[in-house]
């Protein structure tokens, strides 16, 4: 899969959103490269699918296929926060970006990253934020963003 003609990736690894018979091309599997994710199943993948869609542009998951493999290789999320603040503006929190583990290195996460920013940008988001581990700080310097703030976060489970 390795390739490091960037303008024939470019071509050949287009981003698009996510479609319902992305679960059987191993979109599942890849989020599972990220963090704890129990197995799906098809209903309820269904019905997640169909509530996110109803969202709109308000809730973006994208993806990029190989297609000669029949599976999704990268992922990444997008969620626009309307806010009172900022004359009524809007901001884009983006999330669970993933690239597989075979296929790092070929400027997929940041081709997933330019999409789902020009999306926040294009609906009106004065910002797009993000957390990250300490060791993908780099990657997202080389995206363009910066480091601001710190995270705190409760768990309920
Ligand atoms: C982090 C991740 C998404 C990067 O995806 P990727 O497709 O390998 O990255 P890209 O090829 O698009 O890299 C873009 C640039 O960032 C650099 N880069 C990538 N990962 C980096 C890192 N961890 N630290 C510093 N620089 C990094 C690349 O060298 C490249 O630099 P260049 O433009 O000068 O060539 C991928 O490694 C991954 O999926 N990791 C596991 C899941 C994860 O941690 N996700 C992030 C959750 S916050």
């Amino acid at each position: 899969m390795q390739n490091n003609n960037s303008s024939g990736n470019d071509q050949k690894f287009q981003v698009r959103k996510l479609e319902v018979s992305d679960k059987s091309k191993g979109f599942i599997e890849l989020l599972q490269q990220l963090s704890e994710c129990d197995s799906v199943s098809d209903k309820e993948f269904e019905e997640r699918f169909q509530e996110l869609s109803s969202l709109g542009d308000d809730h973006v998951i994208c993806v990029i296929e190989d297609d000669q493999l029949g599976k999704i290789i990268a992922t990444g999320s997008v969620f626009i926060e309307k806010k009172f603040i900022r004359n009524c503006g809007k901001v884009g929190h983006i999330e669970d970006i993933v690239v597989d583990s075979n296929a790092r290195g070929l400027q997929l996460g940041k081709k997933i990253l330019g999409f789902l920013t020009e999306h926040a940008r294009s609906k009106g988001c004065y910002k797009v934020i993000l957390d990250c581990s300490a060791e993908n700080k780099g990657f997202y310097e080389k995206c363009g963003f910066k480091q601001k703030e710190i995270q705190m976060v409760k768990y309920f489970i």
